[in-house]
């Protein structure tokens, strides 16, 4: 390809709304353009590079044996009404106003689902794995960070349906697997974590993670390979447990004492005997719920151990009607009303506790959980902290920003239970098909690529996903015919060996092509010079190393076959 007839708009400035590197980078090397908010067109080189992407997901979803499939992004409310799911997506999803009874499609468990009943019947139909690689619709609160997250984005989605939980955990493991074959020939560090299946409603669901600072998840990981979304990550932690003396309860007056840290501040209890209390109003009914100290109350924990959406903190008229009291003297022993109470596991049977009096401005002392209130039940609510012991060997856990890349679920018979898919076992007993769902952001693994592999001048490709094989830079070539001449055969000797190689032809002065090859990232440079020539040497540029070689002109072909094989 001759640069001078390619269209690659590079930019020396990011526009000042791209942030983070891959978003900047891709914008100055003339892989997209915004159109608008979360919108982007894939220029030719962008294009390039995500049809290599593609192809690869593609290889590793036919080797284990999903079929390709192309669904419509337009797709019928109904069907959609059926499974709940237009009031579970919310202001997600994008309605049409001139087609009623039309939606875009944020996901396709619903077709999926809708051509499974039309056409499954019996076991011996399953199982099957289907997928696409196809346009999503999401109506993005905040498109920011590029393509990372769009409103018009790319999905590689495939489902699996099986006759029986041990199908579905075969078809979850061959994706599971599939998937780290992708992301590591793509050459991205990724770890895997367990994550909360969230509107999907599921069993068990893991993330593909990558760690960066332009991730929107936080994790927390360890050197021992622990690794947890926050959400439902555990540590180590020991309960705080009791204390020998087993003083008797005692009120004492707190008038300035409105938060954990007032109380540590002003009468040096230890964080850990301090038993903070918060109010949920849950399925409609209050719940108290102990926290040690200024631990932070995880509402996906809560959500799960409850296991309802519908909750939510109790208003401050609510909570003096429940307990007696205001925020900041609220606690489990003397509660106006008789609620339900349950504490974070660290407060396990403890003792010696300090919590709110149910009386404003006043606490209790030497609470002990077992002697002096009623505590319907122990749940692990919290959320970790930096430097907590991980339970996988008591190594420090890491708090990382993140970047989810793909997810697979196990989705049960949810959609399957809703849409009427069923098929008959060898008895002919009817059944619901058991359902998994596994996703991939296909522009997501573009720019996390480019997150984990850039420097001040540009992107670094490696050889799977680069645009090109060599990037053939030609110095001031309407100026020397010998230059021309060299490069013209170079092209076509690389072309004829099968390389992809990008021709910087343009009539352009050598520090405007070096800037753009490095910010291009092409993995290779050949650089024909007239100087060099002269004494029958090319030089070839290592863009990830910045290591330059002359090599003998006539011995190009050997030389060059050699730099494609190794780093
Ligand atoms: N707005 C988006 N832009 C780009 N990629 C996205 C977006 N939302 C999701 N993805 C990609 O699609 C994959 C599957 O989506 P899913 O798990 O359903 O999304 P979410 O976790 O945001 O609900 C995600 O792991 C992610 O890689
Ligand atoms: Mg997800």
């Amino acid at each position: 390809m001759r640069q001078s007839q390619y269209f690659i708009p590079t930019l020396r400035e990011a526009p000042a709304d791209a942030q983070i590197p891959s978003h900047q980078l891709m914008l100055r090397a003339g892989l997209v353009r915004q159109v608008a908010s979360g919108v982007f067109t894939w220029l030719p080189l962008g294009y390039k590079i995500l049809k290599k992407i593609i192809e690869i997901l593609r290889e590793e979803m036919d080797a284990i044996g999903a079929q390709e499939f192309l669904m419509p992004a337009l797709n019928p409310i109904e069907i959609w009404e059926q499974t709940g799911r237009v009031e579970a997506m919310g202001d997600v999803m994008f309605h049409i106003k001139n087609r009623e009874g039309l939606v875009l499609a944020p996901t396709h468990e619903e077709i999926i689902t809708y051509h499974a009943r039309q056409h499954i019947q019996s076991y011996k139909d399953l199982p099957q794995i289907w997928y696409q690689i196809q346009n999503k619709f999401r109506n993005e609160p905040r498109p920011k960070s590029g393509v990372l997250r769009g409103r018009q984005f790319l999905m590689k989605d495939a489902y699996s349906l099986d006759s029986s939980w041990e199908g579905l955990d075969i078809s979850y493991k061959k994706h599971y697997e599939a998937y780290k074959k992708i992301f590591n020939r793509c050459g991205i560090k990724f770890f895997t974590v367990g994550a909360s299946s969230g509107a999907m409603g599921g069993k068990q669901s893991e993330e593909f993670m990558i760690e960066s600072d332009a991730g929107e998840d936080v994790c927390a990981i360890s050197d021992s390979g622990y690794a947890a979304n926050l959400e439902v990550a555990t540590s180590a932690l020991n309960p705080v447990g009791r204390i020998p003396e087993n003083a008797s309860i005692e009120e004492f007056p707190t008038p300035n004492a409105k938060t954990i840290d007032d109380l540590i501040e002003q009468f040096g209890f230890p964080e850990d005997r301090l038993a903070k209390s918060v109010v949920y109003i849950i399925d409609s009914k209050p719940v108290l719920i102990l926290m040690r100290g200024n631990d932070e109350l995880n509402e996906t924990k809560l959500q799960s151990a409850f296991k309802t959406n519908t909750f939510r903190p109790a208003e401050p008229q609510e909570l003096f009607e429940i307990t007696g009291a205001n925020a900041g003297s609220i606690g489990p022993v003397n509660l106006k009303t008789n609620i339900k109470i349950v504490a974070d596991k660290l407060l396990q049977e403890a003792n010696g506790l300090i919590s709110g009096a149910n009386k404003d401005g006043f606490h209790l002392k030497n609470i002990d959980f077992t002697r002096d209130c009623n505590i319907d039940e122990y749940l692990d609510l919290r959320t970790v902290r930096e430097g907590e012991p991980c339970i996988i060997n008591g190594s420090p856990l890491r708090i990382v920003k993140a970047i989810e890349l793909g997810h697979i679920f196990k989705l049960g018979t949810k959609y399957s239970e809703a849409l009427g898919a069923r098929f008959l076992d060898a008895e002919g007993k009817e059944h619901p098909i058991i359902m998994g769902s596994y996703g991939i952001g296909v522009e997501r693994i573009m720019a996390s690529y480019i997150e984990q592999n850039f420097d001040e001048a540009g992107i670094i490709w490696n050889k799977v996903l680069t645009p090109f094989d060599f990037h053939l830079i030609g110095l001031a070539l309407n100026k020397s015919p010998d230059v021309e001449e060299a490069c013209n055969r170079i092209y076509s000797e690389l072309s004829e060996l099968k390389f992809d190689v990008l021709f910087d032809d343009r009539d352009e002065n050598p520090g405007v092509k070096f800037n753009d090859a490095d910010l291009i990232g092409i993995p290779y440079q050949i650089i024909v010079g007239k100087k060099n020539l002269d004494n029958g040497k090319i030089e070839i540029k290592n863009r990830k190393t910045g290591t330059r070689e002359l090599i003998n002109f006539n011995s190009l072909k050997e030389e060059v076959l050699k730099f494609n094989t190794k780093d």
